[in-house]
């Protein structure tokens, strides 16, 4: 094996900005399921890749210069926990053995996919090096989750939080800001409310670190919520509506345990104001902010310069 040779990737890839360091190995390809506001399963088909396969690349990626300084890999695509425990594990322990400084595995899961697996498959997992899953909650609020398609609901959320908390694999959540769209108040409140609920339920009795994570709608072309905002079914929020809504989310965090280590961020390149801060420690620091992008226009990201 050269030096030369590459690791495969099946474009375009999908990652947390958390991993931007990481080295990404395609364990999956696209997604199983088709959530309406997601791009993950577009133009690919879904495929889980052969242990030959991802081992060849982490062989690849172990023979690099580089491959001293490895500390962190991601599993891609959307949702890599949908690969059986054993396909799973033998991996993420070859990626150990391969890499002597990697300290840290992560996946996206889709909460079901957490479901599957049991209390012991997830310990073992975790023991193997798996220690992260990044999970997209959306929201908290049942009606929004079933209209989107997300085919997982609150009582799903507070199930496999337990799970990963008690096998030791930190949980980092996504939600959505703007998901219900814009002229229904009643959704955009219920939205906020329920997953601040979701939050302080469970909201772990300890100061490990856990991760949520707001991101700003975007429509992407494909999709079926582009399809909806074509046919004029579906309006976006505006900032202000946006921001309204994360106000309400952050004003009804309300955690049992005050010493908690939630890391809250709403900084990704689909929002419109940087917010960053642990909960609920900061939450008054956090309104100031919101309610400073609430007179500062200029402040926010123009529309143009959203992504995801
Ligand atoms: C690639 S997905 C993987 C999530 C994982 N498969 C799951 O369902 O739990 C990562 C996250 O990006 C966010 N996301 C995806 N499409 C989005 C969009 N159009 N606008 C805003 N956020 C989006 C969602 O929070 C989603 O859960
Ligand atoms: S949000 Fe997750 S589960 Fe839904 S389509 Fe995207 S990657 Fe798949």
């Amino acid at each position: 094996m050269t030096h030369n040779e590459r690791i495969y990737y099946c474009e375009p890839v999908f990652r947390p900005p958390s991993e931007h360091n990481s080295l990404l190995i395609q364990l999956t390809e696209g997604c199983t399921f088709k959530c309406d506001f997601c791009m993950s399963n577009l133009r690919k088909n879904f495929k889980i890749r052969s242990i030959k396969e991802v081992k060849k690349d982490l062989d690849i990626a172990a023979n690099k210069r580089f491959s001293s300084s490895i500390s962190k890999l991601f599993f891609l695509d959307g949702n890599a926990m949908v690969t059986p425990t054993e396909k799973l594990l033998e991996l993420t322990r070859y990626a150990i053995k391969k890499l002597p400084k990697l300290k840290r595995v992560g996946v996206y899961a889709h909460a079901k996919d957490i479901l599957k697996k049991s209390d012991n498959d997830l310990k073992e997992l975790s023991d193997a090096g798996l220690k992260i899953a990044y999970v997209g909650f959306e929201s908290g609020y049942d009606v929004l989750l079933k209209d989107v398609h997300k085919h997982a609901t609150k009582a799903d959320y507070i199930n496999i939080s337990k799970k990963l908390f008690k096998a030791n694999i930190t949980l980092s959540a996504t939600f959505i800001n703007g998901l219900g769209g814009a002229g229904n108040e009643d959704v955009s409140k219920a939205h906020a409310l329920e997953s601040a609920d979701l939050i302080n339920q469970i909201c772990p009795n300890d100061d490990r670190i856990w991760y949520i994570a707001f991101l700003s709608l975007m429509i992407p072309p494909g999709t079926v919520m582009y399809e909806k905002k074509i046919r004029g079914d579906f309006i976006e929020m505006n900032s202000n509506e946006i921001l309204n809504e994360l106000k309400i989310f952050i004003e009804a965090i309300n955690f049992k345990n005050k010493g908690a280590n939630c890391i809250f961020r709403s900084n990704h390149a689909s929002n419109y104001l940087p917010i960053k801060g642990t909960l609920e420690k900061d939450k008054a620091k956090i309104l100031e902010v919101i309610d400073f992008g609430f007179h500062h226009k200029e402040a926010l990201r123009p529309e143009y310069y959203r992504a995801l």
